[in-house]
C-alpha cells in the first residue's frame, strides 16, 4: 500500500475533476427531463465520492499534512482557499446523503429544494479541492511531512 501512497493526491484531484463533470452531466440531464440519465450520474457522482473519503482518509493516515512551500502573499490565498474547502466539505458530508434520500424515496420536490444547496457547494468543494492540489502539488511543491521528518532524523 505504501508505494501507492505518492499517487493518491494525483488520484484524488482525479476524483475531484471527474465529479464536476459527473454533476454537471447530471444536471444537464435532468434539465432535458431525462430521469434515467440524471440518477445515473448522480450515482456516479455519489460512487466517485466514497472513493475519494477512502483514498483521502488511507492518505492523511500515511502522510500527515502537506506543507504548503508558497511564500508571501500567495499563502493567504492558499489558506483561505482551503479553509472553505474543508468547511464546504464538511456540510456536504450532511448535505449529500440527505439530498441522495430524499431522491431515493421519491420525495422530489424536497429533493430539489434541498439539490439545489447541495450542488453549486459540491461543485465549489471539488473545484477548490483541485485548485488547492494544483498550487500544493505543482506550483509550489513540498516535501509531506513524514519525508521532512525522515529527512531530519535521516531515515
Ligand atoms: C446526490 C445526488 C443528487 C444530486 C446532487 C441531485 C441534484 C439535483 C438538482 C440540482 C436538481 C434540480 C435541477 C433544476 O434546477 O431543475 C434535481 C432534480 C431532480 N432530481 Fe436529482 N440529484 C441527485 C440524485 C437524484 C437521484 C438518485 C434521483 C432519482 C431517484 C433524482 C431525481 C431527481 C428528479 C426527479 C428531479 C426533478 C425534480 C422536479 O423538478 O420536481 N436525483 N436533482
Amino acid at each position: 500500500m505504501k508505494d501507492l501512497v505518492p499517487i493518491f493526491p494525483h488520484l484524488l484531484a482525479f476524483f475531484n475533476v471527474s465529479t464536476v463533470i459527473l454533476l454537471i452531466f447530471g444536471v444537464v440531464a435532468i434539465k432535458n427531463e431525462n430521469l434515467k440519465k440524471h440518477k445515473r450520474f448522480m450515482l456516479m457522482a455519489v460512487v466517485v465520492a466514497i472513493l475519494f473519503l477512502i483514498v483521502y482518509t488511507l492518505y492523511h493516515m500515511e502522510v500527515g499534512n502537506v506543507a504548503f512551500a508558497g511564500e508571501g502573499k500567495i499563502r493567504w490565498f492558499y489558506f483561505g482557499l482551503l479553509i472553505a474547502h474543508v468547511v464546504g466539505a464538511v456540510f456536504i458530508l450532511f448535505m449529500v446523503p440527505m439530498t441522495l434520500f430524499r431522491a431515493l424515496k421519491s420525495n422530489f420536490v424536497a429533493h430539489k429544494s434541498l439539490a439545489k444547496k447541495t450542488l453549486p457547494l459540491w461543485l465549489l468543494v471539488s473545484v477548490s479541492g483541485f485548485i488547492v492540489y494544483f498550487m500544493a502539488f505543482h506550483i509550489w511543491p513540498s516535501k509531506p511531512a513524514t519525508q521532512i521528518v525522515q529527512l531530519l532524523v535521516g531515515g
